[in-house]
């Protein structure tokens, strides 16, 4: 089946000293999507951004023509909902968040998508699949951790592709236009492995950032999935 393939960079490995000009440049080299990694120091052992560095950045995640990029957010915090709320009206397109994180699941998801934003769902290597039972037609995201959260780059687990495969299956069954990401380790070596498991949405971290061209590693990205 051809899928509509979307390699998402996460400026988590750029420069923090330069991120609007990051941001730019990682789009100019073809970038589909900005991955944007919220860590609080509770829920991971790390600390990022928040939504003032989102609203920063939203005017420069745009085209060389002007057409808007979107910001895909992933939380790592907990609690969800205070941050999930202030990244809505950062100007996110997406927010995904770990369901083993909030306290409601289904009001964290119904309450992102009232603003006007697409949810999504985050799950760890460790983490089982089922809440998607209940919740599946409700998102527009799934979000696969092929590493545990709070570093980029860490290598990627294995046990991720057959997670991705069951994803699938259960984004198939239930027909909706589901976004299938994978997070953690992705290099130009392994991202078709991934796309044969059934994912169509790439973050890659470390594989871009710090690289002298982030152009020829899109590329090489796009004709790996091509
Ligand atoms: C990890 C983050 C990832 C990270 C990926 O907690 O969610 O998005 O930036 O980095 P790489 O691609 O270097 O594994
Ligand atoms: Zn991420």
């Amino acid at each position: 089946m051809s899928r509509t393939y979307r390699i998402a960079p996460s400026i988590l490995s750029a420069d923090f000293a330069r991120l609007g000009e990051e941001v730019r440049s990682v789009i100019d080299a073809g970038a589909d999507w900005i991955h944007f990694d919220v860590m609080d120091n509770h829920y991971v052992p790390n600390l990022t951004f928040g939504p003032m560095v989102c609203q920063a950045l939203k005017p420069h995640a745009v085209t060389a023509a002007g057409v808007a990029v979107p910001i895909d957010v992933h939380l790592m915090v907990q609690p969800v909902d205070t941050l999930a709320a202030a990244f809505a009206q950062a100007g996110a397109d997406y927010i995904s968040f770990h369901p083993d994180a909030a306290q409601h699941v289904h009001r964290s998801i119904q309450a992102i998508a009232a603003q006007g934003v697409k949810p999504g769902l985050v799950f760890n290597p460790a983490a089982s699949l089922d809440v998607l039972d209940w919740v599946i037609d409700d998102i527009d995201l799934i979000l696969i951790m092929s590493v545990n959260p709070g570093f980029g780059g860490q290598s990627f687990i294995d046990s991720a592709l057959r997670k991705i495969e069951a994803v699938r299956k259960r984004i198939d069954a239930c027909g909706k236009d589901i976004r299938l990401e994978v997070d953690g380790g992705i290099k130009e070596n392994n991202i078709r492995h991934a796309a044969d498991a059934g994912a169509d949405t790439f973050v890659a971290g470390s594989a871009i950032f710090g690289k002298p061209s982030y152009q020829g590693v899109i590329d090489t990205m796009r004709s790996a999935l091509a």
